[in-house]
């Protein structure tokens, strides 16, 4: 494998109001790949996305990002070729759906009916058809259609990269299992390279062409799922014992104690 992976994080540690939050990670993406994080709440998922997209500069360790130091590069022109879906949106809320997802594409000044023609084709794409959708305001959306007009303002001008944050989590189960097949189609198809954090084990697998399993601010472990299924660190069984699918378990049955033993009055 000689090619130059899209993404590599060398090192890289962080500490926030003293505290270590990122501590030596190290992984690549490479080309077309999808390298899914995996942790708990607070395992450091988010704060080593916004590390990588340059909103929080670390303090050792170094991004290179299509084999070129992310440091020495223009940040706003780095961001643009970074489609990140922020944990809960992000949307600007005093613009219209359509102006959210033509931001990018208004920045690299395409054509105002190029950038048309494409928001309406994520919109259709992502669900949301219409045009009087796109003249809507965020507050004027649900939550999981919020998330989803987060998704096409990352996708809108086709970025190498896409930095995605939970962009599933706050969509209904089926919503949610359609858009998942349609982001591996477009793996398939176009085969598009993502960092995606998860605390879904199921997704995890499902998505992920590699699992990055962040503990505590480290990185536990890094295996394809199908070796995933088979790691037997802690952490690794921990969110494996999860996949337990309850309405297999014993069913809790709301009955009396046995007579035999319980008390009469
Ligand atoms: N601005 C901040 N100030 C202080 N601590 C912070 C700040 N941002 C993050 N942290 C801490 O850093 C740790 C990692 O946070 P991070 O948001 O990266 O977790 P996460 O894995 O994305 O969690 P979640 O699954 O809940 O989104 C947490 O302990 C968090 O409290
Ligand atoms: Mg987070």
């Amino acid at each position: 494998m000689s090619a130059t992976p899209i993404l590599e994080i060398r090192d890289l540690s962080c500490a926030i109001a003293g505290r270590p939050v990122l501590r030596q990670i190290s992984l690549t993406v490479a080309e077309g790949e999808i390298v899914v994080l995996l942790g708990r709440s607070g395992s450091g998922k988010t704060t080593l996305l916004k590390t990588v997209n340059g909103l929080i500069r670390p303090d050792s360790g170094e991004i290179l990002f299509q084999g070129q130091p992310a440091a020495a590069q223009d940040p706003i022109r780095l961001r643009r070729r970074m489609g990140y879906v922020i944990q809960d949106g992000g949307l600007f809320p005093h613009w219209t759906v359509e102006a959210n997802i033509g931001l990018v594409p208004r920045l690299e000044n395409w054509p105002p009916a190029r950038t048309a023609a494409r928001t309406t084709e994520l919109l259709a794409a992502l669900g949301l058809p219409g045009a009087e959708f796109g003249r809507r305001y965020p507050r004027q959306l649900s939550g999981g259609q919020k998330q989803r007009v987060g998704i096409a303002r990352a996708l809108a001008a086709d970025p190498p990269l896409l930095l995605m944050d939970e962009p599933f989590a706050a969509l209904d189960p089926i919503t949610r299992f359609d858009l998942q097949r349609q982001f591996l189609d477009l793996r398939r198809t176009v085969r598009k390279s993502a960092l995606f954090v998860t605390h879904d084990v199921r997704e995890a697998l499902m998505l992920g062409s590699r699992i990055a399993l962040l503990k505590d601010g480290g990185l536990d472990l890094m295996l394809t799922p199908h070796e995933f299924l088979a790691a037997r660190t802690p952490e690794a069984l921990a969110f494996l014992s999860s996949l337990v699918e309850p309405w297999r378990a014993e069913p809790v049955r709301d009955e009396p104690a046995s007579t035999e033993t319980g008390r009469r009055e």
